[in-house]
């Protein structure tokens, strides 16, 4: 681990610092306030930038109730700094303090939050952006647009919500369900995300902090080309993205460069990003994030001239244009995973149970889970197949995979991928970053019930 983490840091790597307080607190959110968990006193939290090959070394405090970890999701990091207690490292208790240090491996757009019970459907997360020195950066602009759904602090909690789903009882949304169960009722579908499109309802769906009525406004000139980093930091929720009167140009996905590739529409799931460039025209537009299957969306204003801003409720055509398949993306050429015969495969089946709210992989809950073995060097695949009737955002720790479509056709490279019920996604990966990741659904609540694994690297010679 000590040598791949060598390999990583540029000779005379710039060390980059920042600290983050974890801690109760009182936010706007846009003419609604609320009590919750955040890193400071905004939310998403303060964006961490830096460059690849730098070291990041952030001191985290926790002012929380509760433990904590931070975890840097998507990045190729050193083991024991990924942040996931009881695999590689004990909780930061509370009033404790810890030092993340760890060098950049890979340009992109990156998100940070704890790996702790549901903390992370509260405001606990923000942005981490490793910048590219060598590239072109074909771009005037750039915002980062964090997409969110909300119920922290409106007379429910992210912990409730888990406990009355494990009663077999879905949300409502608050609604008193009159103490009676009903397994296995459907409070969301999509066709896009082929089924049951969440288990929870949120009152509020945020774009970086606010709601839709009282939007942040991100300032360009008419003409300039803006690229977009698109996070989605939900908890339950895919979000359908669309910018009113423009088109798309997907550039990268969880931080990897595809082939461009223009749509109307893009469907995000949870820990998904995708970065997007985009010609602006003149005026006032909505970037609007629906909750797919939902309802309620989150609305962004870009503004390049004058004119009255768009109501909350706009719907642009463009969401119900051409939305990007997931067969529409290709790696670009330099970071395409070559073509080897796998010397391992698992599969991973993904499996549920609505009436005692547990989610499985291979059939066991994480707590009852045998590791996954693998060999350093060796080429893996992982087969998602989902056996059940809602998608999950599948994500891998520590490593980026090669989505082979099922044509065999090479995606895009991800760490972590939409699967769609009775779909089968193959993800092969290099294990080049030894230790102990995890690969999970990125619904928290379903990672919480269960949806986890272990990749395990053996010991040279054991493998
Ligand atoms: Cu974004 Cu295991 O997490
Ligand atoms: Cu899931």
């Amino acid at each position: 681990m000590a040598e791949t983490e060598r390999r990583r840091r540029r000779p005379g790597a710039r060390v980059v610092t920042a600290s983050l307080l974890a801690r109760p607190a009182r936010i706007d959110l846009g003419g609604r306030i609320v009590e919750t968990w955040a890193y400071g006193d905004r939310i998403p939290g303060p964006a961490l930038r830096a460059a690849v090959g730098d070291v990041l070394r952030v001191a985290v405090r926790n002012g929380l109730p509760q433990a904590t970890s931070v975890h840097w999701h998507g990045l190729a990091l050193r083991n024991d700094m990924d942040g996931v207690p009881g695999v590689t490292q004990d909780p930061i208790r509370p009033g404790a303090s810890t030092t993340y240090e760890f060098a950049l491996a890979h340009p992109g757009t990156y998100w940070f939050h704890p790996h702790v019970g549901t903390q992370l459907d509260r405001g606990l997360y923000a942005p981490l952006i490793v910048d590219d020195p060598q590239e072109p950066g074909r771009y005037d602009a750039e915002f980062t647009v964090v997409l969110d759904d909300w119920l922290d602090g409106t007379g429910r909690t992210p912990d409730g919500v888990l406990a009355q789903l494990r009663k077999g009882m879905p949300d409502m949304g608050g609604m008193d369900m009159g103490g009676g169960s009903m397994p296995g009722m459907q409070v969301a579908r999509s066709d896009a995300l082929g089924g049951d499109a969440g288990d929870v309802t949120y009152p509020l769906h945020l774009v970086n902090g606010r709601v839709a009525t009282a939007p942040v406004t991100l300032s360009a000139r008419a003409g300039q080309r803006v690229r977009l980093r698109i996070i989605n930091a939900g908890g339950d929720t895919a979000y359908r993205v669309a910018l009113g009167a423009h088109r798309l140009t997907v550039t990268h996905t969880d931080g990897f460069p595809v082939l461009p590739a223009t749509v109307d529409a893009l469907l995000v799931g949870m820990g998904e990003r995708y970065d997007v460039v985009v010609t602006l025209g003149d005026g006032v537009f909505p970037l609007v994030a629906v909750a797919e299957g939902k309802g309620g969306q989150g609305m962004a204003l870009v503004r390049t001239g004058s004119g009255r801003p768009p109501a909350a409720r706009v719907h642009p055509v463009q969401l119900d244009g051409r939305l990007l398949r997931p067969d529409d993306l290709r790696a670009a050429e330099a970071v395409r995973l070559p073509r080897k015969t796998p010397g391992r495969s698992h599969d991973l089946f993904l499996g549920g149970n609505m009436a005692t709210y547990q989610w499985t992989i291979n059939g066991r809950t994480y707590d009852r889970s045998s590791p996954l073995p693998v060999g350093e060097g060796e080429t893996v695949r992982l087969r998602f197949v989902n056996q059940t009737t809602m998608f999950h955002p599948m994500h891998v720790h520590g490593h980026t995979f090669q989505v082979r479509g099922l044509s065999g056709v090479d995606g895009p490279r991800k760490d972590t991928v939409i699967v769609r019920p009775d779909e089968t996604v193959v993800a092969d990966l290099v294990a080049d970053n030894p230790g102990q990741w995890l690969t999970h659904c990125h619904n928290v609540y379903h990672a919480e019930a269960g949806m986890m694994a272990r990749l395990s690297y053996q010991r040279a010679g054991t493998a």
